[in-house]
């Protein structure tokens, strides 16, 4: 159903709200991957609650996440993470305005329990509800609040249109945010994401699960310049992304290393890795940065999010090509990063306020791409 439909179907119902003296309230459910998560998050960009259940050590055994057992982790936790949630915030469900859910992409056993929870909630309190696209979570999240690479916590307004570095388990995109489902695709990873290489990586060196937090721990007692990991697409104009060629490179360096790894070896190899990783997203937002779709609209912010965007080197880095373009460099906060409910709330929120909620049943979507938002 096109944006258009959805406005005229919802509008009176959206003017109660728009009017209304108070700030609107949106409980936000999350269960795409290894976290189950809600939050409630309100219009005026307060957080008044936030559970995050994370099933990482149930996964960590077999270095990486069993689908099965996070959908069942997920049936065993929802109802007390959004019982949580609500009492943390002092709120029943009633207080609720609009409920917002993921309905993907991600391990649909996993989005079926939350969108199923968000579902129930909804129509028996008689509550909007919003089909919230996981990535548009992350996409999203920094105009709820983000910070400085520096740390500082200052709270910059993101307006649109911002570039967006989208590098998480799953992605590695850049995209050109114009507005609520509208997304341009600038460039994207041809194999795995940024992620995947972190905690392919961290899996060859025998690090543990999630790889990112730990290699980049690693990286900064290393040499970045101790290995040379290729730069895969980097002499090419475009501003797609290819980490199999540094993956490639790190088996081969491990297959020449002799014996027992020692700590030094450990931490040279995470700093060339993350050095090599941290240029290849640099040079490719360099690309975009001279792009003509880019240029036509003159963004102000460079924004970076998704798990990834907890890197304090590719932070850096970002915040550094900002300057150089006269751009803001903004990001979420590192609890913001990863998967969380308050992200899924406010781009419900955001949602909601252009009236796309659900007014038919919705099928969750294993895959399911940001550029696809603007045709529904
Ligand atoms: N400090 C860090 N440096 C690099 N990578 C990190 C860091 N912290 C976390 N990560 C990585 O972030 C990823 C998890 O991010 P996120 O939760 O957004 O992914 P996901 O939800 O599984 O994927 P998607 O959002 O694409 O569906 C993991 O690959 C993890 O290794
Ligand atoms: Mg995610």
């Amino acid at each position: 159903m096109s944006e258009e439909k959805l406005m005229r179907l919802d509008m009176g119902k959206l003017d109660s709200h728009v009017h209304s003296e108070r700030p609107i309230l949106c409980l936000g459910i999350e269960s795409s991957c290894d976290e189950t998560s809600a939050a409630i998050v309100d219009s005026d960009r307060n957080i008044l609650s936030h559970i995050i259940y994370s099933q990482i050590p149930e996964h960590q055994k077999f270095g990486g996440v069993v689908p099965e057992l996070a959908a069942r982790a997920h049936i065993l936790a929802i109802d007390e993470v959004i019982k949580q949630t609500l009492a943390a915030a002092g709120k029943t469900i009633e207080d609720i305005d609009v409920v917002a859910a993921t309905a993907g992409p991600g391990l649909i056993g996993g989005v079926l329990v939350g969108w199923m929870a968000a579902t129930g909630i909804a129509q028996s309190a008689n509550k909007p509800l919003v089909a919230v696209n996981h990535l548009e979570g992350h996409a999203l999240v920094p105009r709820l609040c983000a910070t400085l690479a520096d740390g500082a916590n200052k709270n910059v307004s993101v307006d649109f249109p911002y570039v967006l570095m989208l590098a998480s388990g799953g992605h590695c995109q850049i995209l050109l945010v114009h507005g609520v489902g509208k997304y341009e695709l600038i460039g994207q990873t041809l194999d795995d994401s940024a992620g995947e290489a972190y905690d392919k990586v961290a899996k060859m060196l025998g690090l543990g699960y999630p790889g990112g937090p730990i290699v980049d721990k690693r990286a900064q007692n290393g040499k970045p310049d101790a290995f040379a990991f290729p730069r895969p697409l980097c002499d090419k104009p475009n501003c797609d992304f290819s980490f199999s060629g540094i993956k490639t490179a790190a088996r081969t360096f491990l297959d020449k290393a002799d014996g027992a790894l020692s700590d030094e070896y450990i931490d040279d190899f995470c700093a060339s890795f993350q050095a090599a990783v941290v240029d290849c997203i640099v040079n490719r937002l360099t690309n975009a940065m001279r792009d003509a779709r880019v240029k036509a609209v003159a963004p102000k912010t460079l924004v970076v999010a998704g798990g990834v965007a907890k890197n304090s080197a590719i932070r850096s880095a970002m915040e550094l090509l900002a300057q150089k373009y006269n751009m803001t460099f903004a990001a979420p906060p590192m609890n913001l990063c990863t998967d969380n409910g308050a992200m899924i709330a406010w781009a419900g929120l955001e949602n909601w306020r252009v009236g796309k909620i659900v007014t038919e049943p919705v099928a969750p979507r294993p895959r399911w791409p940001l550029t696809e938002l603007k045709n529904e």
